[in-house]
């Protein structure tokens, strides 16, 4: 396609962010009003020191949320929580009752504050088998922790030791594979029916695990799972431009300060927030898919979860403009993933 036949505008049903975390307190403050701008709906990561595991908990963390919605501006947040070995069915019915669309599965020191999570999933089947009932999701980090299992194997071997035994065992409960990095987690969630749905990260749509390491460690481009292979990036942009309702948006945004960034043990997360829909507007466009994005990005989400479409629209424009380096976080700062880097795409209006 040669430049002047390029699209210039692009207009959207307004997304929804099916995977973010946004903290708490000064650093809420200071991320909550970038998704709110751009998407109507975000779920809501439950993986707070302490984490939220009960209905109420996850009431008050909403409201904390809101206070942080900008003037005028139509955003819900849609909260989750943090499942235990000891989660009791029936805070399930309350969490239903208050909200809440989902439990979220950290296989116990997966990731970031993931120490009270779950150490064996059969300790979870009553619970889950509460939620299959209720109609609540279960959204998962599909890692082993084994540390005999390599790094960049953890996912593919979830699989098999957790996802297929889960499936067979609870066949009605709808499960995220939540921001799948690897070609077989792709095949596995395009093969394992209707209840199985993805979300994907711009940042693993866009990255191999070589920008880790170009001209030196490159902690802004740590996350987990971690960055995989070319072969890896390309099968999940083939799923995510399949215009399959199974896999959405959810960019996993995960912000940390830049000391923790930055230190010598560097923390797991990329923040994307700032620029999400732009980041896969990019991604959609080098695959030749922007047609594909608003199915990705505003309607298999609600479709999986039984929710609406937004009313609203959002309208990117193709209009170089460079990332901040960095943002205030709090006292401290944060840098977002390609900060300082020239984006070509740009939203520019929200409804
Ligand atoms: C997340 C975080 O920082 O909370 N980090 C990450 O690398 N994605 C936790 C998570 O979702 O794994
Ligand atoms: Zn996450």
């Amino acid at each position: 396609m040669s430049a002047s036949t390029l699209p210039t505008t692009l207009t959207l049903t307004r997304p929804d962010d099916w995977h973010l975390h946004v903290r708490d307190g000064a650093a809420l403050a200071a991320v909550l009003p970038a998704t709110a701008q751009q998407f109507g709906r975000a779920v809501i990561m439950p993986n707070l020191r302490p984490p939220i595991t009960t209905a109420a908990q996850a009431l008050a963390y909403r409201d904390r949320i809101l206070a942080c919605v900008p003037d005028g501006v139509d955003f819900t947040p849609l909260m989750t929580l943090y499942l235990t070995d000891n989660t009791p069915p029936d805070e399930i019915k309350r969490a239903k009752d208050a909200g809440v669309v989902a439990l979220k599965l950290y296989p116990a020191g997966a990731t970031t504050n993931s120490d009270a999570g779950v150490t064996d999933i059969r300790k979870t089947y009553a619970t889950l088998e509460a939620m299959q009932r209720e109609g609540l999701l279960l959204l998962v980090h599909g890692e082993v922790t084994d540390p005999a299992i390599d790094l960049f194997d953890r996912e593919a071997v979830f699989i098999d030791q957790v996802m297929q035994p889960l499936r067979r065992d609870m066949p009605e409960l709808k499960v995220v594979f939540e921001h799948i990095t690897t070609k077989e987690a792709a095949e596995y969630v395009a093969s394992a029916g209707a209840h199985t749905a993805a979300t994907l990260t711009a940042h693993h749509l866009l990255y191999n695990r070589n920008a880790l390491f170009q001209g030196g460690m490159r902690p802004h481009y740590y996350c987990l799972p971690v960055l995989k292979r070319e072969t890896h990036r390309l099968a999940l942009v083939a799923a995510a431009t399949s215009g399959s309702d199974r896999f959405f948006l959810g960019t996993d945004s995960a912000p940390h300060a830049s000391v923790m960034k930055e230190a010598s043990v560097c923390g797991a997360g990329c923040y994307t927030a700032l620029s999400a829909i732009e980041l896969y507007a990019e991604a959609f466009e080098a695959a030749g898919a922007l047609d594909k994005l608003e199915g990705f990005a505003s309607r298999h989400g609600p479709a999986f979860y039984g929710l609406p479409v937004n009313t609203g629209t959002v309208t990117l424009q193709r209009e170089p403009w460079v990332l901040p380096e960095s943002v205030a976080f709090g006292d401290a700062t944060l840098k977002p993933l390609r900060g300082g880097e020239t984006l070509n795409w740009r939203l520019t209006a929200a409804t």
